[in-house]
């Protein structure tokens, strides 16, 4: 058995933040990330003492996880009429007074932490590090989003103009945008989209995914509270269905939507058949994710990163490592690293401070994963299988394939597919990454920069990670979103998002 890499061995219950250190200009709660404690990398730890507060506070949340009914077809509609109303002074509230709203809501969001940690982990089913770290980026969106609509939207921007004319450019909001979001961020994807296309001077209907109706409610209570008028935001809940009737809607002006591939085509299809102006969709969909590690990568660093971007949130993250290309010459041993540092992993009840992994989305997203490892126990050589509790729960599997074209889908959970390559064919890897027609996130491994910046050249993926892992973008700090069948950009947490979700005017005064 091989030792549990170093990296690895941390002590269970302390809560990583690397974000801290990567976005000082991001106020941290310090109740919740007192930087007391600093780890031989340097990286900040949780202070003890207020994580252990926070947990008392999580428990004793009385988390209503009662259903909450889908709209009707009727409400829906209702939902855009009110949101078409409520456009014209939402539109023309001044930017600042828009993003101290979005201020004031990452406040509350802060000031809630043990109420949305709660509710991400009884309805999501999040480990209390995802939770955390979600509660975090929600915040983040909030403020980011904030602090560029202060620049962009707060005046119009001067062009130059001959003698007696002045010419000034602007944003505007561009009506109702429909904002549909997923079950894997609950919160920060679902705040991200919604507060984006607010700041830009767009009403929004929002409707989360089927799976989390109610962080989604207790979202749109928060930011109604923190200063977003009724009239500018409606929560629509229901499946695909009612997302359906949504984006059929005459009157919506955007849609911004992230989930899968194949349903970001089928708004496309509806947006594309409607009659009158013609609607943008603003999508971030999946991946089949890759990292290439070549011989000279460090092989603890290696196993670490792979584990924790493989299987970390139970692989329901769209940025999750799905396809591992190893080096030939160094593939037994790095495999085996990997198995070992996997075989540590806890799995179970995500309400127990120690667990790394939890359970997926629902039974339906376990018969999938279920079916998939037994297609691949027939198809692929079975390096490691993780064991699992009896519920919604699926174990880490490493599986190795012959050809990277065995994997031809993405697989939303914990299930890690190993490819080897030789050295000299390291240009038939990059031809295979791309031969899957998606472009989301890639993790690079090497020491060799030559093919680090070769790798970089090459490929046209959204986000490249070198030497480390590769979930988790920071808001502001690593603008998330990808290329081809991964979306449509722009990506989130950018500089360049909120532009696409208004409209340009240019003015011009014979003065
Ligand atoms: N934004 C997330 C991440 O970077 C993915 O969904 O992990």
């Amino acid at each position: 058995r091989v030792p549990v890499p170093a990296l690895l061995q941390r002590p269970a219950d302390a809560i990583v933040r690397p974000q801290a250190a990567a976005h000082p200009k991001i106020p941290l709660p310090g109740d919740l990330f007192a930087p007391e404690r600093r780890n031989s990398r340097g990286v900040e730890f949780g202070a003890r003492a207020a994580l252990d507060r926070l947990l008392t506070d999580v428990k004793a949340e009385a988390a209503d996880l009662k259903p909450i009914a889908d709209a009707t077809p009727e409400q829906a509609n209702a939902a855009v009429a009110v949101a078409r109303a409520g456009f014209a002074a939402w539109s023309r509230t001044p930017a600042g007074t828009r993003a101290a709203a979005l201020e004031q809501a990452a406040h509350l969001l802060e000031s809630r932490a043990a109420h949305f940690i709660a509710l991400l982990q009884r309805e999501g089913g999040k480990t209390l590090d995802d939770a955390l770290s979600e509660l975090r980026e929600a915040a983040d969106f909030c403020r980011y989003y904030a602090a560029q609509g202060r620049k962009l939207f707060g005046a119009d921007a001067a062009m130059p103009g001959p003698t007696g004319e002045s010419n000034a450019l602007g944003l505007r909001g561009r009506g109702v945008f429909v904002a549909i979001s997923p079950w894997n961020f609950p919160l920060a994807i679902f705040l991200g989209q919604v507060t984006a296309a607010l700041m830009a001077g767009n009403s929004v209907v929002a409707k989360p995914a089927e799976q989390t109706p109610r962080i989604a409610r207790e979202a749109v209570v928060l930011l109604h509270e923190a200063g977003i008028p009724r009239s500018a935001l409606h929560l629509v809940t229901g499946d695909g269905r009612i997302g359906a009737v949504l984006t059929a809607h005459q009157d919506i002006a955007g849609v911004v939507f992230t989930g899968s591939t194949e349903v970001a085509r089928s708004i496309n299809r509806t947006l594309a058949a409607k009659d009158g102006p013609i609607v943008p969709l603003i999508a971030e969909t999946g991946g089949i994710n890759a990292m290439i590690a070549d011989a000279t990568a460090l092989p603890e660093q290696v196993a670490d990163d792979v584990v924790t971007s493989a299987f970390r949130s139970a692989g329901q993250r769209c940025s999750a490592l799905r396809l591992l290309f190893v080096q030939e010459d160094v593939a037994d041993r790095m495999i085996e690293m990997i198995a070992g540092a996997a075989r540590e992993l806890r799995i179970g009840d995500p309400l127990e401070v120690a667990t790394h992994i939890g359970p997926v989305i629902d039974a339906e997203a376990k018969q999938r994963l279920d079916a998939h490892i037994t297609r691949m126990k027939s198809e692929a050589r079975l390096h490691f299988a993780g064991s699992a509790p009896e519920g919604c729960f699926v174990a880490p599997h490493i599986f190795e394939l012959r050809d990277a074209g065995q994997l031809t889908e993405e697989v939303f959970g914990p299930i890690l597919h190993v490819v080897r390559y030789r050295a000299e064919n390291l240009e038939r890897v990059l031809q295979a990454i791309e031969r899957t027609g998606y472009g989301l996130t890639l993790g690079v491994h090497s020491r060799i920069d030559d093919t680090i910046e070769g790798i970089i050249d090459r490929v046209q993926v959204g986000n490249i990670y070198v030497n480390r892992n590769m979930i988790g973008a920071v808001v502001g700090v690593q603008p998330f979103g990808g290329n081809g069948l991964s979306g449509t950009g722009p990506k989130a947490g950018g500089p360049h998002y909120l532009a696409r979700f208004a409209t340009e005017q240019t003015v011009t005064i014979n003065t």
